[in-house]
C-alpha cells in the first residue's frame, strides 16, 4: 500500500515534470525569436545565452522582469526588449514551465568576443565571486547566485556594468540584485571586469 502510494507520487511527480517540458517548449516559440531555438543567444538583439542556465534563476528573473522588478530603468535599453516578452507569460504556472525547459536545453559556450582581458589577474578577483557563485561558477542557489559559465561574455561585461550604476539591483523588489551591487563594486574598472570574465572563460564548461 504505501509502496503503492509512493509510486503513484513518484509518477505524478514525473508527469508534472513532463507537462511542464511540454508547455514550456510552446511558450519558448517566441523567446526562439531572441535567445535562438537552442537558447545559444544572439547579440544582434542584446540577447544572452539561456541554455541550460538554473531553473530557479530562470523563474525568479522572469518574475522580476513581469513585475518591473528588473528592465524598467530607463537606461535599460535591454531590459526594456525583455520586460515586455515576460508579460506574455500569463501565470506562475507558465513561468516556471518555460524556467523548466530553459534549464532543459544543453549548456552551450558561446565564441568569446571581449579582447584584452586577463585571466590571471581575474582569477584573483574571482576569489569573492566563487563564495556565491561556486568555484566552478556552476551557480548556488543557496546564495540565489546563478551560474556564470556557459554564458556570453558580453552580456556578462553589461550586467556588472549594470549592476555598478544601479541599473540593476537597486530595485527594493529584489534583494539579492542589491547584494550583487555591492560586489560588482569590487572591480575597480573596465579591465578588472574583462579579466574576471576572461578567467571565467577558462573554467571547464558544462
Ligand atoms: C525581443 C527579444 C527577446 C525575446 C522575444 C525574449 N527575450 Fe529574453 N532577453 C532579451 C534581452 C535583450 C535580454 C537581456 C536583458 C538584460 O540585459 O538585462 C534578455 C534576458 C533574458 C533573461 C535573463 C538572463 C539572465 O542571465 O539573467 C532570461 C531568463 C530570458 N531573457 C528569458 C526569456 C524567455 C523565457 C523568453 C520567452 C518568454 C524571452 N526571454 C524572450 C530579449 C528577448
Ligand atoms: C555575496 C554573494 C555574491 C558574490 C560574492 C558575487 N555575486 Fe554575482 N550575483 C549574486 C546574486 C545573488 C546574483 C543574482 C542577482 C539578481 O537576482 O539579480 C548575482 C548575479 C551576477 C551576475 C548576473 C548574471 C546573469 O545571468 O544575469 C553576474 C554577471 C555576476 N553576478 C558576477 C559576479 C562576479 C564577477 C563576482 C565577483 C566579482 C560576483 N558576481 C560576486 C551574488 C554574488
Amino acid at each position: 500500500m504505501a509502496v503503492g502510494l509512493l509510486l503513484a507520487a513518484g509518477i505524478s511527480g514525473e508527469d508534472a515534470f513532463a507537462d511542464d517540458l511540454e508547455r514550456g517548449h510552446d511558450l519558448f516559440a517566441l523567446c526562439a525569436q531572441c535567445h535562438g531555438a537552442d537558447g545559444a543567444g544572439n547579440e544582434l538583439f542584446l540577447a544572452p545565452a539561456i541554455a541550460g542556465l538554473n531553473q530557479w534563476y530562470v523563474q525568479a528573473q522572469l518574475g522580476y522582469f513581469k513585475n518591473g522588478v528588473r528592465g524598467l530603468h530607463p537606461d535599460d535599453v535591454a531590459g526594456m526588449r525583455m520586460a515586455p516578452m515576460s508579460r506574455t507569460l500569463r501565470s506562475e504556472e507558465d513561468i516556471r514551465a518555460v524556467a523548466t525547459y530553459v534549464a532543459s536545453l544543453a549548456p552551450v559556450s558561446p565564441a568569446p568576443t571581449l579582447e584584452g582581458g586577463n585571466a590571471a589577474s581575474g582569477k584573483d578577483s574571482f576569489t569573492l565571486c566563487a563564495t556565491c557563485h561556486g568555484v566552478d561558477a556552476a551557480g548556488n542557489e543557496q546564495m540565489f547566485a546563478p551560474r556564470l559559465r556557459n554564458s556570453s561574455d558580453w552580456y556578462l561585461f553589461s550586467q556588472i556594468k549594470k549592476f555598478q550604476a544601479g541599473i540593476r539591483g537597486s530595485n527594493p523588489g529584489n534583494p539579492n540584485g542589491a547584494v550583487m551591487r555591492g560586489m560588482s563594486m569590487t572591480l575597480p574598472d573596465d579591465q578588472a571586469i574583462k579579466d574576471v570574465i576572461a578567467y571565467i572563460g577558462t573554467l571547464p564548461q558544462q
